[in-house]
């Protein structure tokens, strides 16, 4: 008897988790747009809050931080930026979750005002290594298009989605690299990759 009911539960609960990683993984990356579906509680949002998590840049222009990046502020105004110093020889930011986290997009808000530009051919990239060239990318590198807007928002969509410790955004040549804000959306560590339990 309790061992039937403990099956029965067994079987619902693979089929529910099933469910829900093809929800997660569905071609269009759906997850994302049924975010308010979502934080209406039932799957947890795809959204995860990185502020305040310990951040590193190659180099600091004075006073302006990498935790600058994760502060939580969407103010595009310098202030509230991340920024290396000028023309380094090649600029990287990293911010550390501590523990896995299975990325399916990152999100970078470009500096307004001023120079926009600066954030073209930057790369995202997760990953598990401390030297953030080693990880692998998500999305494309950073056009001139998408650089042009000041106080711009760039998506990167990570296919596959990548199980990483670390999120990164680096220029692979001699640039300024500045970040408003990074934010990232997540999706379960079960459904990673389409993996869930039993199913
Ligand atoms: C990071 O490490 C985890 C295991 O802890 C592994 O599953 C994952 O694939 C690694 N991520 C990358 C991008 O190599």
């Amino acid at each position: 008897m309790n061992v039937f009911i403990v099956g029965l539960f067994l079987i619902l609960l693979a089929k529910s988790c099933h469910g829900q990683c093809r929800h997660w993984l569905t071609p269009e990356l759906h997850y994302f747009d049924d975010n308010k579906e979502t934080s209406a509680g039932t799957y947890g949002s795809g959204t995860f809050s990185i502020v305040g998590l310990p951040a590193h840049q190659s180099s600091t222009y004075p006073g302006l931080l990498a935790g600058n990046a994760v502060d939580g502020s969407s103010s595009s105004m310098i202030g509230s930026c991340s920024h290396t110093f000028i023309d380094d020889p090649a600029p990287w930011w990293r911010v550390d979750l501590g523990v896995d986290h299975c990325i399916g997009k990152v999100r970078v808000l470009n500096r307004g005002v001023c120079c926009s530009d600066r954030l073209t051919g930057a790369v995202v990239r997760a990953g598990n290594s401390t030297t953030v060239t080693d990880n692998p990318t998500c999305g494309s590198p950073v056009t001139a298009d998408q650089a042009q807007p000041l106080g711009g928002t760039i998506d990167f969509d990570c296919r596959p989605q990548l199980r990483a410790r670390y999120i990164s955004v680096d220029i692979p040549h001699r640039a300024t690299l500045q970040l408003c804000e990074v934010t990232a959306e997540e999706v379960p560590l079960d459904c990673c990759l389409g993996k869930s339990n039993g199913a």
